[in-house]
């Protein structure tokens, strides 16, 4: 009887690896997609960015809330901004503790105000408000100084302007003209924004969904950026990929290098296309007073290992007061973060998608001759189960134990166990490396992946029907698997 019940517990845990590694939760191991490779390397292996939304939006207390405000009056705002505490010394060297390895900055919002000194018109911060300094200027010199790469955020429509404001009923305003205004507008501001503020990083666009943008136009405006900056990286909010389902995301239709899931990280990925997560600590992109809803600590460790396990980046925004400051709760966050980072980066700095599904106790990054296992839920009894891998393991050990001391674990055919210590180092998430020969590889004999990427091959006392229709989202990659017990 004992026999039997062990028998049936094995089998239940197998099935639950083997749907755990199989089903929704399964990630796709990225092939690289971008004809540049050189140009991606460094972003592809940054995986953690700070997004800085600041501009007129910070007096508002809802940021959309500008369009209920007449044009004029709006405009009065920037007679307010004077951010006398602004100080992109202390901006970049709490980016640096944070553990980012990039900075994209709001240069142009949705409202038209210019964060830099532009030529192009004279709602700008030197031009419009009392600061009169080019904050930008002094944000990238304080970048390049401190080798922390710098882009810009830059909407493609402008609320105030009357050719390319969504808003047309607003006030009473002239017609469209929109081509000028790209012509005479966005495409000079671009050239200002590559040509006076030394190597940019990433050209980061929004607003392409204003219905007079073409695809044609998105494609001329990367052509025109890589022209100028050819290792700039551009997202795909340059041209009209989004408008499309993302999983149908047509490379060589549409222009743009990396996709960008907006407060959501894709269940399982994005198949064949890099990607960036970005989110708000609490719901607002810029500083918003009455916003209080701030994600955890906890929370955003935990989103970035999510997110990186499946091979995406996570842009995670701040939005500094008026005044020129992170808010407080904010820069907790940050430092929370980052001194996790500080023992734990070797796990997400350079990583690879995981080789198997979310298993209910974390998330796994892989490196060659690594692999990290995430833990979240530290087991109540001491061992950790995964499944078999086919490379032969080395060694186990905590990522954050400095002598590296061995754990103790076994193989068997389908199941990797690991006795873990009772406690662990670090309640939201305790890395585990396991040492490997090359690059890890889920245990062939047990799951592969058929020539069809959406099937997966079980052992023969499984049978498998693929199905890999997802209407609703069809940017995420699944394997949807029925398992039947022979
Ligand atoms: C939305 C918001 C904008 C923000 C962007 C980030 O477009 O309107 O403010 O910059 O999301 O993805």
């Amino acid at each position: 009887m004992a026999t039997k019940i062990t028998c049936i517990t094995s089998f239940i845990i197998i099935l639950l690896l083997f749907i755990s590694s199989a089903g929704l939760g399964q990630v796709v191991t990225k092939k690289t997609t971008s004809p540049d490779d050189c140009r991606m390397d460094w972003w592809r292996k940054a995986r953690f960015g700070l997004f800085i939304h600041w501009g007129l939006f910070g007096f508002l207390e809802k940021e959309w809330d500008v369009v209920n405000i007449p044009t004029v009056e709006y405009s009065n705002l920037a007679d307010k901004f004077n951010p006398v505490r602004f100080d992109p010394n202390q901006w970049v060297r709490r980016a640096k503790e944070a553990g980012v390895q990039y900075i994209v900055f709001t240069s142009k919002q949705h409202d038209g105000f210019c964060l830099f000194d532009s030529k192009y018109t004279d709602f700008d911060i030197v031009d419009a408000t009392p600061f009169k300094r080019d904050v930008m200027k002094e944000l990238a010199q304080v970048c390049h100084k401190q080798g922390m790469k710098i882009g810009w955020y830059h909407s493609i429509l402008d609320w105030r302007h009357p050719d390319a404001t969504e808003f047309p009923q607003k006030d009473t305003c002239c017609g469209r003209r929109f081509p000028e205004y790209v012509q005479n507008q966005l495409w000079p501001q671009c050239e200002e924004l590559l040509q006076n503020y030394g190597p940019i990083a990433v050209m980061w666009f929004d607003g392409e969904w204003i219905k007079e943008w073409t695809e044609k136009q998105g494609k001329e405006l990367y052509n025109h950026i890589r022209a100028i900056q050819p290792k700039t990286i551009i997202n795909n909010r340059v041209g009209r990929g989004r408008q499309e389902k993302p999983g149908k995301h047509d490379t060589r239709k549409y222009v743009g290098d990396f996709g960008t899931p907006e407060q959501e990280i894709p269940a399982t990925g994005i198949l064949n296309y890099d990607w960036e997560t970005c989110m708000t600590m609490n719901n607002s992109w810029n500083y918003n007073k009455n916003d209080n809803h701030w994600k955890s600590k906890e929370d955003l460790i935990r989103k970035l290992s999510d997110i990186v396990s499946k091979g995406g980046n996570f842009l995670l925004d701040v939005g500094p007061t008026p005044d020129g400051e992170f808010p407080a709760a904010a820069v907790e966050r940050l430092k929370a973060i980052g001194d996790w980072l500080k023992i734990n980066g070797e796990s997400i700095y350079g990583t690879q998608a995981s080789i198997f599904a979310n298993q209910d106790w974390g998330r796994c990054t892989i490196k060659n001759g690594k692999v990290y296992l995430h833990v979240f839920h530290w087991p109540d009894n001491g061992i950790l189960a995964i499944p078999a891998l086919q490379n032969k393991i080395k060694r186990a050990y905590l990522l954050a134990d400095k002598n590296g001391s061995n754990l103790n674990f076994t193989c068997d055919n389908s199941i990797i166990t690991i006795e873990l210590p009772q406690i662990p180092p670090n309640n939201i998430n305790t890395v585990i490396v396991l040492k490997v020969e090359g690059l890890p590889k889920i245990a062939s004999d047990k799951l592969t992946r058929l020539d069809n990427p959406d099937l997966l091959k079980l052992p023969c006392s499984f049978s498998v029907i693929g199905d890999t229709s997802m209407e609703n989202n069809p940017v995420l990659f699944h394997s949807r698997l029925l398992l039947k017990s022979n």
